[in-house]
């Protein structure tokens, strides 16, 4: 019989995710069984509280994928996409490293006992105080892609291990970053130079392809980018030994491009441009893939408005009590998966849904 584990944090937790009770399924129930038996349990009481409930299971189960498809690289879990202590302390059990992009994130991983080793700080513009910090506690390894970076970082944590964030062609990306984050390739030789003038340490490169990358060749190219960044600093007498490949994995089955052909896309251009054998660590910054599929979100509705006969084009309209500037605030960016009336709600005519 296949085990879940769910956690299931109510209302009025959301905005933070901060708590959430882990509950073991081993009783036959699915996780939709587990929703509709919560729906139940609060109509019981009277209440219209809307909740979110994790599919524990569907985190491990894709860092199974990872590990099984993505050998040569260990990822470093992005935990602004999502910082469910549940899920943070499902990963560090698996052995995941963690990308921090803040104080509070290096703080709350901390707290679970990670090893500042596992710690990547991956933000690019870092105030300073966050930077002290993360001297302060010892993790060191942190990304960088300008000048004024540099300077921040000699002064507040000059024995950092630093790695060089790259702009990659995002263009086949949901969500693009490399028009904010990561230096032209043009850029590489002034900002080692730099580098070296200062006494820092840089120890690799990386990029970021953009979230929910739909184009696998996207990796080859970068990967090949990277490998330039590292000949330029090879010139100049760097030797770096990390490569970060950074996130863009859809989590979700019935994503555009399968992970199995980003993986083989990846696994090639590692192979060639950085064999097994050269001695550089290869890492990643997956966010989504890990969590986008795990999560459902529970609401009411709470409101209906039959629109459908005020001309063409007219519908049903429904309230639902949470929106984008609650649990929804990042459906901009990333569509959800349309909605699934829960089974206590069955009987309601159906209608045409669009968000
Ligand atoms: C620096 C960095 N790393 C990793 C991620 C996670 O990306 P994804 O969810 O596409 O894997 C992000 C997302 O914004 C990011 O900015």
């Amino acid at each position: 019989m296949e085990k879940h584990a769910a956690s299931a944090m109510n209302g009025s937790s959301l905005q933070d995710f901060s708590s959430g009770d882990i509950h073991v399924l081993d009783d036959g129930r699915s996780i939709n069984d587990f929703i509709d038996d919560q729906i139940k349990m609060l109509q019981s009481e009277d209440s219209e509280e809307q909740f979110l409930v994790a599919d524990l299971q569907s985190v491990i189960d894709h860092h199974q994928q990872w590990l099984t498809l993505l050998p040569r690289v260990k990822p470093f879990y992005a935990v602004k996409c999502n910082n469910t202590p549940a899920v943070l302390r499902v990963l560090r059990v698996l052995s995941t490293g963690f990308d921090c992009a803040s104080k509070a994130e290096i703080q709350m991983v901390l707290n679970l006992g990670v090893s500042p080793d596992d710690i990547i700080f991956a933000h690019t513009t870092k105030p300073m105080s966050h930077i002290r910090f993360a001297a302060a506690h010892r993790v060191q390894t942190m990304t960088f892609d300008s000048e004024e970076e540099l300077r921040k970082i000699s002064l507040c944590h000059p024995k950092a291990r630093l790695v060089l964030r790259i702009a990659v062609d995002d263009s086949d990306s949901l969500r693009r970053l490399s028009s904010k984050f990561g230096a032209g390739l043009g850029l590489v030789e002034k900002l080692l130079g730099l580098a070296v003038d200062r006494d820092l340490t840089v120890i690799g490169v990386s990029f970021h392809v953009g979230s929910s990358c739909t184009a696998s060749q996207t990796f080859h190219r970068a990967i090949a980018d990277a490998r330039q960044v590292f000949d330029i600093a090879s010139v100049l007498g760097v030797q770096m030994s990390l490569l970060d490949i950074g996130g863009g994995f859809s989590g979700r089955d019935k994503c555009q491009v399968k992970f199995e052909e980003f993986s083989d896309v990846i696994n090639a251009a590692l192979d060639k441009f950085f064999p097994p054998d050269c001695g550089v660590q290869i890492i990643a910054e997956p966010g989504r893939f890990y969590v986008e599929s795990a999560f459902t979100l529970a609401v009411n509705v709470i409101a209906k408005k039959n629109c459908e006969e005020s001309g063409p084009g007219g519908q049903m309209v429904y309230y639902i009590n949470d929106g984008l500037h609650g649990s929804l605030r990042c459906i901009v960016n990333d569509p959800a998966q349309p909605p699934r009336p829960a089974a206590s709600s069955q009987g309601e005519r159906p209608h045409r849904h669009d968000h």
